[in-house]
């Protein structure tokens, strides 16, 4: 049980007086004429914060993440109203890449992985958008392979025939090497098994915590994000319903079941650990874990 301690956001929460490394104020998004998915978002990453956006299917998520990175116009939506700031750049005066190479940097939904690709080709493309020399792509690859070692076995492999988990691992490494202050997910947890998402999201607050990484991760998989993250923002209906420290959250459990459903309450304490072992247990027959 010792493990699922280690880690978690409990305990480790960054300056309250370090000014947001992203700002969102009052955003309202449409896509198409006017489709409205975005009533008003309010939301703010702090440097060497983990910020969880929850939210149930449909609430506006996804919307809001590629709001952050400028990706809306791409889907034929746009910001109708508010603000974006990443470390006082107006976000929507910048292109996707133009952000990355500011820091800001997203993991879309599904693991997009070059398919035909190698692992290691992959992480190799991350550094090329940043325009990292060889020695810096070098240097960059051992970074991931330490957090990923998975990855290192796997680097000759074609990334489409990697498994669900080294997909995502994939994913999320091309994504370190473009060496982000922020690192935006989106559900990385999705159809992969509870000890994979256990690892990745140990890897990545391994990460928050040596480096200072700051990042926002949405999840349907509220019980993983909350363990690991500093606060936590829930959408409802395109409108940010909470803001608060993730303590906080945790010990509101009739918040959590009001907006997240029952079924993902988050038992605090021993309670929690029991139900995340009883979770990875019961999948664990099913799955394998990479
Ligand atoms: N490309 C699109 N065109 C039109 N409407 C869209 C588009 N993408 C999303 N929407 C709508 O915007 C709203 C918010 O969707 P969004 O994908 O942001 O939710 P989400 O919280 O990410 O949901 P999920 O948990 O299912 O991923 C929904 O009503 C959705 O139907
Ligand atoms: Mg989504």
């Amino acid at each position: 049980m010792s493990a699922l301690r280690v880690n978690t956001g409990e305990g480790r929460e960054p300056s309250p007086a370090s000014e947001p490394l992203l700002r969102v104020a009052g955003l309202e998004a449409v896509y198409g004429a006017s489709i409205a998915a975005l009533h008003h978002i309010d939301l703010t990453v702090r440097p060497g914060e983990i910020v969880a956006l929850l939210g149930s299917n449909g609430a506006g998520k996804t919307t809001t993440l590629k709001a952050i990175s400028n990706l809306l116009p791409a889907q034929r939506g746009k910001v109708s109203r508010g603000e974006i700031h990443f470390d006082g750049h107006d976000v929507l005066k910048k292109s996707p890449s133009a952000l990355a190479r500011l820091g800001l940097v997203q993991v879309l939904e599904g693991r997009h992985c070059f398919r035909t690709l190698s692992v290691e080709e992959n992480l190799i493309t991350g550094g090329l958008g940043r325009s990292s020399s060889r020695r810096e792509i070098a240097e960059d690859l051992e970074k991931v392979y330490a957090i990923f070692p998975r990855l290192k076995e796997k680097r000759k492999s074609r990334a489409g025939l990697a498994s669900g988990g080294e997909q995502q691992m994939t994913a999320i490494g091309r994504a370190l090497m473009t060496r982000p202050r922020l690192l935006v997910l989106d559900e990385p947890s999705m159809g992969l098994a509870p000890l994979t998402v256990q690892a990745i999201f140990k890897a990545l607050a391994e990460l928050n915590e040596s480096a200072g990484l700051a990042i926002l991760v949405a999840e349907q998989n509220a019980a993983v994000a909350l363990r690991f993250a500093h606060r936590v923002a829930v959408i409802e209906n395109g409108t940010s319903v909470v803001n608060e420290s993730a303590a906080e959250f945790r010990r509101r459990s009739d918040v959590q079941s009001f907006y997240l459903g029952g079924g993902a309450t988050i038992a605090s304490g021993e309670a929690g650990e029991v139900l995340l072992q009883q979770q990875q247990i019961s999948n664990k027959s099913a799955h394998s874990t990479f």
